[in-house]
């Protein structure tokens, strides 16, 4: 089977693409707007791009109706936003998020989630997250015109927020923190069931 992107709508790639790339991490992103309002949404387009300078990239799409979604327009106003992690418990809120609310609702609110005060950004970070990351914008990249094209967003992690319980020394204890992963279609995994292999040699 070979299938050349350019003859797929877009509904057809994303489905294609979903399932050929997977398991994603799921980047929760909250984001302040310009009225002061604290926004939620989950984005498994999401990937570390970068070790010193500490980068991470998200892809956000346009709107169904062609307009940019909340995460984009908060994150070009003001500059900043911050990654949390999704584990078992935050499943729920986390999927909930992902409806188009109108821009003037706090998202939070609406799926029970507590915002506290990030320490660098205006963004807040979910309190009720395992790791958090306070992000500074670097830069946002524009493909394509709406609505089929997308923004990839790159930011800088200025801090880390991790539970006292994940850490243990050098790293995040994933079978205590356990994040779950992006499928395609509706289906999610959890990383219960990993494997360890050494690799030949270790550079870092
Ligand atoms: C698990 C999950 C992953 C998602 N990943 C993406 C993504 O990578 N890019 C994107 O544009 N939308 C993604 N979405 C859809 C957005 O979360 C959705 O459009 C949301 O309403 C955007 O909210 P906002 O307008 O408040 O920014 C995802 C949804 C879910 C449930």
């Amino acid at each position: 089977m070979k299938i050349t992107p350019s003859h797929l709508s877009k509904k057809n790639m994303h489905e294609l693409f979903m399932s050929a790339i997977l398991p994603r991490p799921i980047a929760f992103v909250s984001t302040i707007g310009e009225d002061g309002i604290f926004n939620l949404a989950p984005f498994s387009c999401f990937t570390p791009v970068g070790l010193k300078p500490a980068l991470v990239c998200l892809q956000i799409g346009w709107k169904r109706d062609g307009k940019k979604k909340d995460t984009l327009r908060n994150i070009e106003c003001e500059k900043n936003f911050v990654v949390n992690g999704v584990d078992e418990a935050l499943a729920e809120a986390m999927n909930q998020t992902s409806a188009e609310y109108p821009s003037d609702i706090d998202e939070f609110k609406e799926v029970g989630l507590t915002a506290i005060k990030s320490d660098l950004v205006r963004a807040p970070r979910v309190a009720e997250s395992p790791v958090s990351m306070e992000c500074q914008l670097v830069r946002i990249l524009e493909f394509g015109e709406a609505p089929t094209g997308s923004h990839v967003v790159i930011g800088e992690v200025l801090l880390f927020h991790v539970k006292d319980e994940l850490w243990c020394g050098e790293e995040i204890d994933i079978s205590k923190w356990k994040p779950i992963g992006r499928l395609g279609g509706d289906l999610y995994c959890r990383t219960r069931d990993v494997f360890e292999m050494k690799r030949p040699t270790q550079s870092f």
